[in-house]
């Protein structure tokens, strides 16, 4: 009993440490409905590479598990809809699920959320009323292993849940889903477990872009819009949307729960009716998303408040039905290349659309390997720029600033952009028989540095360190932690958005 009262003490105090000093945290969502995506061992290296500590997934994969497990991730997992039924039915089949699919892999992996149903107000079964008998299964295993206080249990929900959203002060859930909402909340604030919510002004901006403007969406401040009933001032509309969730909350006198963003971002490619789905857009709208949730900067009606977020997402997903936004969420492409450049952590000075323009105006350019060149094609050029191109491939060796990511596109783009640097930066200097691409941003990272115009630090004097024998090694995947401004992959989401 003491040893129990010591442990939940420490639990309690450690939890008060955590809650105390810890500000608003980025994560990002990791889908995988693509055929094409690298191996979760991969994607842990990848997210560890950009120094993101948050990764949601959908489910339970224990591929995903036990690839990151001892990397500090800290996980958020997922049951299904489709495993409700299941879950809500019997206790035993709660504990049954968490010990084979959580336990095993438990602490080494810190998974620190589980969603219960993900938007099961969007689901075309009556999934809404198995949510709370399957949650409260859920936290009955893990009472039994006396890792509630570790494991937050909670579901996931579309702004669909709400009746009204504007003005955010009349944010009132909708009544239909008073059935399975109350006993949920009711849930939550007993457990302090989050809200879970996924926002995304982008089809608020794309279902009525005549009265909601880009700039609001896009949280340029310009553009402002006040709330009549409360007088409070909104610069953009992912406050508007949160705070209309805190609004319903208090409206049912749940004054304590916290809201937490499962999902948000910014489609980088679209349908051609789809204007506003561009790589520009959405680098805006989550750098400028990052830097404003960062520093816990709150909401109007909550200013200073503390609110977690999740990217959406890590990949486009080449599996996801509807418009061609859906494919394309992604921050990086199944090769790993970036599809934008974003900075987690907020602190990077540059306001993104004035940064474009000044690159842009000055014609700095780089040289990278096309994510459309066969693998062979790559290759061939790569050992062609390393040998009689003279270009020095000693950084894309092992152990060299250059070498990781390890794969063919980021070390033939090394290599590609160096030799049209040396070679006066022409056109033709960075064909390499049509698998070379010219872009305007600088693709280097980390200790990476990509050489420009000029600073010509050049040694093309030993080219036998060349890589064209790390091939091997190099045929496992493709591509460069940089960015590919404009190129292609599909991707999707299913929610819904309601807002007017
Ligand atoms: C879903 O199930 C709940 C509880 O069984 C019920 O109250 C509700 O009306 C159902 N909703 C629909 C749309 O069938
Ligand atoms: C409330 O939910 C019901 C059932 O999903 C839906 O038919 C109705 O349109 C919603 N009401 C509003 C105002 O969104
Ligand atoms: C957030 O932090 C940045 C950088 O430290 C600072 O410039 C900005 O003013 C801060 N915002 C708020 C609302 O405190
Ligand atoms: C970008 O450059 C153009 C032409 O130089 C200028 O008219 C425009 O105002 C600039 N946009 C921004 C956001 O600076
Ligand atoms: C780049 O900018 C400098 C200074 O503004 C200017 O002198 C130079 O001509 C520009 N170069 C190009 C290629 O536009
Ligand atoms: C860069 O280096 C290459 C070979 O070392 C040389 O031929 C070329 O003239 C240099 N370019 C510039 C701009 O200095
Ligand atoms: C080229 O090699 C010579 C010796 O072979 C060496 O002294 C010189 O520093 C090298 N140049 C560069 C740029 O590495
Ligand atoms: C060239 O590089 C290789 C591998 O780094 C090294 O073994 C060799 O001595 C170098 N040769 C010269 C001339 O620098
Ligand atoms: C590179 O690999 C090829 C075939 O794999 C081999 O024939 C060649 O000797 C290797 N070259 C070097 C320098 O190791």
């Amino acid at each position: 009993m003491a040893t129990g009262f010591i442990f939940s003490a420490s639990l309690f105090f450690l939890l008060l440490l955590i809650d105390c000093c810890s500000g608003s945290f980025i994560g990002i969502c990791y889908g995988r409905n693509a055929d094409d995506l690298p191996t979760p061992d991969k994607v842990a290296q990848l997210v560890q590479l950009h120094k993101i500590k948050y990764v949601r997934i959908y489910d339970s994969n224990i591929q995903v598990l036990k690839a990151f497990a001892n990397t500090g991730v800290e996980l958020m997992i997922g049951v299904p809809n489709s495993d409700l039924l299941s879950l809500s039915q019997f206790q035993s089949n709660a504990d049954a699920w968490l010990k084979n699919s959580v336990l095993p892999y438990y602490p080494a992996t810190k998974i620190t959320y589980i969603t219960v149903g993900a938007e099961v107000t969007e689901s075309s079964y009556n999934t809404s009323s198995l949510v709370v008998p399957a949650m409260s299964n859920v936290l009955t295993a893990l009472k039994k292993l006396g890792l509630h206080k570790k494991i937050k249990v909670s579901s996931t929900h579309s702004l669909g849940v709400l009746s009204r959203s504007f003005p955010p002060s009349a944010g009132a859930f909708n009544s239909s889903h008073a059935h399975f909402l109350k006993p949920m909340l009711e849930f939550l604030a007993e457990n302090q477990s989050p809200f879970m919510i996924d926002i995304y002004p982008y089809y608020a901006y794309r279902d009525s872009s005549n009265k909601v403007s880009l700039d609001y969406a896009l949280f340029h401040a310009s553009s402002e819009v006040i709330d009549p009933n409360t007088g409070l001032l909104y610069t953009n509309m992912f406050d508007a949307q949160i705070d209309a969730i805190y609004f319903a909350l208090m409206a049912l006198n749940f004054r304590t729960i916290k809201v937490m963003v499962t999902e948000t971002g910014w489609p980088s490619k679209g349908s051609p009716k789809e204007k506003a789905a561009t790589p520009d857009n959405a680098q805006t709208y989550n750098t400028n998303l990052i830097r404003h949730v960062i520093n816990n900067t709150g909401t109007p009606a909550k200013p200073g408040e503390e609110l977690d977020i999740y990217i959406f997402s890590l990949f486009n997903e080449n599996r996801k039905p509807g418009l061609e936004s859906e494919r394309n969420w992604g921050l990086f492409y199944p090769d790993q290349t970036s599809v934008y450049n974003l900075d987690f952590t907020g602190r990077g000075a540059i306001d993104m659309t004035t940064a474009a323009n000044v690159t842009r105006s000055n014609k700095t350019s780089w040289c990278i390997a096309s994510t459309k060149a066969s693998e062979i094609d790559l290759q061939n050029a790569l050992d062609w720029a390393c040998g009689p191109g003279n270009v020095d491939c000693r950084a894309i060796q092992p152990s060299q600033p250059c070498f990781e990511p390890d794969n063919l596109a980021s070390h033939a783009s090394f290599a590609f952009n160096s030799y049209y640097q040396q070679n006066g930066a022409s056109d033709v200097a960075c064909s390499f028989g049509g698998t070379g691409v010219k872009v305007d941003k600088d693709p280097s990272y980390d200790k990476c540095i990509y050489m420009r115009d000029g600073n010509n630090i050049t040694l093309a004097n030993n080219t036998t360190a060349l890589s064209s024998n790390s091939s091997s090694q190099q045929k496992r995947n493709y591509s460069s932690i940089s960015m590919y401004l404009f190129v292609i992959i599909y991707l999707f989401i299913l929610l819904n958005i309601q807002q007017s």
